[in-house]
């Protein structure tokens, strides 16, 4: 009994709370995720995800994508490429999951998917499932994670990365250019000095190489198609950290 709750808390983590329903859980529970589809909630596993990719030639998952955009965006754009969108906050993801399962002829797209869980106790069967992975402005436990830097947790999440997976993360520096914020919020100063010398190395340590760095500016980022980059950069004009490099 006190096993089969430990699992049930692992599955629905931290941020995935509402819709427990403890008379359900199929026999496999351990290896289940929750996918999102508007407010519904179902369990689904790594495996079923790999074959809901199958059909496409890549995986693109989305760590932290906040209402999706960025996920349901790329997908209509990209027919050919599965993408995935993972939240801790089940209900951000109701809008473009609900977007996505229309038909494609009212804007849906079969090759999105939107899945709830803790990015830092990243389930098992999420391990080596993505060809590309996406952080675009990190917020809350998970912009913790990647600038303290957290490497145990940094280290998990690239591994749902294939081995060679591509990997692209954008910061937004607001908070981090603003020194009264900056120190009520316990952040680091994310410099040059700081990303060469603690970042970089940190996620070598993790299973990230990072190749290229640049600290961009408002236009340069005004393509971005998630919604925090509008937010963030349009009005605020502040520089963004953009890092790219490859996985394992
Ligand atoms: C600023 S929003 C960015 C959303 C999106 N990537 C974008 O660019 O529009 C940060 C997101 O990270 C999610 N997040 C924070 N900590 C998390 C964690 N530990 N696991 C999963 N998601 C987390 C939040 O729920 C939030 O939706």
């Amino acid at each position: 009994m006190k096993g089969k709750r430990t699992v049930l808390s692992r599955f629905f983590g931290t941020g995935c709370q509402q819709g427990v329903d403890a008379r359900l859980p199929p026999p496999n529970i351990a290896s289940m995720l929750e996918q999102i589809i508007g407010k519904k909630s179902f369990p689904i596993s790594g495996s079923a995800l790999r074959e809901l990719a199958a059909p496409y030639g890549a995986f693109h998952a989305d760590l932290g994508t906040g209402d999706g955009m960025f996920v349901y965006r790329h997908a209509r754009a990209q027919a050919d490429v599965f993408y995935l969108g993972v939240d801790a906050d089940r209900s951000s993801l109701a809008e473009s999951s609900a977007k996505a399962a229309k038909k494609p002829a009212r804007g849906g797209a079969a090759n999105a998917a939107f899945v709830c869980f803790n990015l830092l106790d990243v389930p098992e069967d999420m391990t080596g499932i993505a060809d590309h992975v996406f952080v675009n402005f990190p917020w809350g436990s998970l912009m913790y994670a990647w600038v303290e830097p957290n490497i145990e947790a940094i280290r998990s999440m690239a591994a749902i990365g294939k081995k060679g997976a591509d990997f692209s993360f954008y910061l937004n520096l607001y908070v981090f250019q603003n020194e009264e914020q900056r120190q009520h919020m316990n952040l680091p100063d994310v410099d040059e000095a700081y990303v060469t010398g603690t970042l970089i190395p940190a996620y070598e340590k993790a299973g990230i190489t990072i190749h290229n760095h640049a600290f961009l500016d408002a236009l340069e980022l005004k393509d971005h198609p998630s919604t925090w980059a509008g937010r963030l950069i349009r009005r605020s004009g502040r520089e963004t950290l953009y890092m790219t490099g490859k996985i394992g």
